[in-house]
């Protein structure tokens, strides 16, 4: 989604502004732009479309760069509007009051049509610039910047996190949340604000997290934030722990290849003070884990893309392993599908970001329920970003240690979620007697091997690079799993789609001849993911079929599944033995792999694909 960045200093706040924009490039990139306040007390801009180095050229284009204290700069991820200079942020009221807005201004069309009957003009499509002029109305009745922040947010319906900064009070930069994140970087005699806290790790460690209504009046030397009630309040100051250096992209070409390589240490990380020689540590989910463990009768899982996937292979697991009922279902439908919200069901939420709209909304919208209706639903986030929203609404917080993921396209998180996940149902089937000590050792053992099996997977990357030859040209792919390898086939179909724009679809493999058989001629690039398991011989059946029609089939297979080809389609051994928990984590390692090749061959923007944002912050 959108990023925002912005501060008050004693310094020239413009080369901040555009690192921690490239740092939040990864949320959104049509366009960007950056507003200051100069010396001479004049609101100044500069806006371009495309990526922030165009910004940086923008800017530098001038013999004389425009500079400032006090500024506020944003990429944008185009929700309302298209992509272009005019919609690009910040968006101004009369050179007065200048703008910066993530989330989406719901009621926009009925503010922007009251606006208009009063004189204010409109130079964009967006629905931001109502917030602009509805602060410059309210200044003309007072002209303190906080007030008329403080009562044009009364007027919005909708997700919003902002940063305005106006001439007729030039040394002050407010700030304020709802529904969309924002952090306030505590600097020594300077602030900033900012999306998330990769933008600021240049300036600054310690951070503020704006709770849900928070108003931030922020001057070079002083803070005071108001909450949803416009009471002074204080909030604490933590010392972030991700670093600078993780963002750097090192030998790789790309930031998704980094991360692909990255996972044997991103799995080890996960496990490290989870798991002792045999056993898993369910305190590792929170003091209470065990307590609420212990009461529930089933497992409710919501997530959405990447995560969602991670969410179905564990229903898998969850009802085959230890015979516990799990539902999985994305988070948009089912915030408004009105479901059934069952007492002493584990409520899950899966989120690279923790900041997904959709799924933040399903876990306030089930609390709220629960607290209606007097429901025990105990709340879980799995989660890769520390400092979220939702780790801050969730009972129970498992963080995945993947290290910042930056590539758009989701691996190494996805892999420490299956971790995490295999290391919930191992302390729920413990605590409630559905796993024996030797299952759980057993599981505990596979999980240590991880790093391994995946490091051999990654050993395959030359033959894999040369089979992505194959599908460059090609306009249409169907992947083909059964049991937990249906969603690794999902998961695989959706990598190579959003990164190489190659469409691609998944089937169940058993599900081949109720229709998408049809599809199958010389064409169409088959992968099928055969690992040796009980459902093998039913999986090479449904090779067969393919094969016999002709699909240019591709099988990755174990060192134990022994596909045999008579020479129509290729057979690749990409892994060692692997077990029922190893093998969906391990065979998904090629299949990154393969999208990354591809999309290689294709030339697309591997790390930042059209139309696609690594945070979804609106619906
Ligand atoms: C795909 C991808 C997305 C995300 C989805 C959820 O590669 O990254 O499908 O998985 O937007 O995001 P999180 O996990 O941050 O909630």
């Amino acid at each position: 989604m959108c990023g925002i960045v912005g501060g008050v200093a004693e310094r020239n706040l413009i080369p901040i502004m555009l690192e921690g924009l490239k740092r939040l490039e990864y949320r959104g990139y049509d366009s960007a732009g950056v507003a200051i306040i100069d010396a001479e007390g004049t609101l100044v801009r500069r806006r371009s479309l495309g990526k922030i180095k165009a910004l940086d050229a923008t800017i530098h284009a001038d013999d004389t760069p425009i500079a400032g204290q006090i500024g506020i700069a944003h990429t944008r991820w185009a929700t309302h509007g298209v992509p272009s200079e005019a919609n690009a942020h910040p968006h101004f009221s009369n050179d007065q009051v200048a703008v910066v807005h993530n989330g989406i201004i719901e009621n926009y069309q009925q503010l922007k049509a009251q606006q208009q009957a009063m004189g204010y003009a409109f130079t964009s499509q967006t629905d931001t610039e109502v917030i602009g002029h509805c602060v410059a109305e309210h200044l003309k009745q007072q002209p303190d910047l906080l007030k008329a922040v403080q009562a044009a947010i009364q007027k919005f319906e909708g997700a919003y996190a902002l940063g305005v900064i106006s001439v007729t009070d030039p040394t002050r930069l407010i700030a304020a949340r709802k529904g969309s994140p924002l952090v306030i970087g505590v600097g020594i005699g300077e602030y900033f604000i900012a999306s998330d806290v990769s933008a600021l790790l240049p300036v600054t460690q310690n951070v503020i997290f704006l709770e849900e209504g928070d108003v931030a009046d922020i001057r070079r030397d002083a803070l005071q934030i108001y909450n949803q009630q416009g009471e002074p309040v204080e909030r604490q100051v933590r010392v972030s722990s991700l670093s600078a250096a993780a963002v750097e992209l090192g030998e790789h070409r790309h930031y998704m290849h980094k991360e692909i390589f990255e996972q044997p240490q991103s799995v080890s990380d996960t496990l490290e003070g989870r798991v002792t020689d045999k056993t898993v540590l369910v305190s590792a989910f929170g003091n209470q884990a065990e307590a609420l463990f212990a009461g529930i009768t089933q497992v409710q899982i919501i997530a959405c893309g990447t995560s969602y996937h991670a969410g179905l292979v564990a229903k898998y697991w969850f009802e085959d392993i230890l015979q516990l009922p799990c539902q999985v279902e994305v988070a948009s439908e089912y915030r408004y599908r009105n479901p059934v919200v069952l007492s002493n069901s584990l409520f899950v939420t899966i989120s690279q970001s923790g900041e997904t709209a959709d799924t933040l909304a399903a876990l306030q919208q089930v609390k709220g329920r629960a607290k209606q209706q007097n429901l025990s639903v105990p709340t879980l986030t799995i989660c890769n970003a520390p400092e979220s929203s939702m780790t801050r609404e969730s009972d129970l917080v498992f963080l995945t240690h993947a290290g910042q993921e930056i590539g758009v396209a989701s691996t190494k998180a996805f892999s420490t979620q299956l971790v995490s996940l295999a290391l919930l149902l191992t302390s729920i089937g413990k605590v409630q007697g559905r796993l024996d000590a030797k299952r759980e050792g057993k599981i505990v053992k596979g999980l240590k091997k991880l790093p391994g099996l995946i490091q051999n997977a990654l050993t395959h990357e030359p033959t894999i690079q040369a089979l992505a030859n194959r599908f460059a040209d090609k306009h249409n792919c169907l992947f083909l799993g059964r049991g937990t390898m249906y969603p690794i086939a999902m998961e695989g179909a959706l990598k190579l789609k959003e990164i190489s724009y190659i469409h691609a679809e998944a089937y169940p493999a058993g599900e081949l001849k109720h229709g998408p058989l049809a599809l199958i001629d010389e064409t169409i690039p088959v992968v099928a993911i055969a690992p040796h398991d009980d459902l093998l011989e039913k999986l090479k059946s449904n090779l067969q079929e393919v094969n016999a029609r002709g699909g240019q089939m591709i099988v990755f297979e174990d060192e134990k599944s022994n596909v045999s080809s008579d020479g129509t389609f290729t057979v690749v051994k990409t892994t060692s033995n692997v077990g029922r928990i190893t093998a969906p984590i391990t065979f998904n390692i090629v299949l990154q792999l393969l999208a990354y090749h591809v999309a290689l061959i294709k030339g697309t923007d591997v790390d930042q694909p059209r139309n696609l944002a690594k945070s979804v912050t609106v619906e």
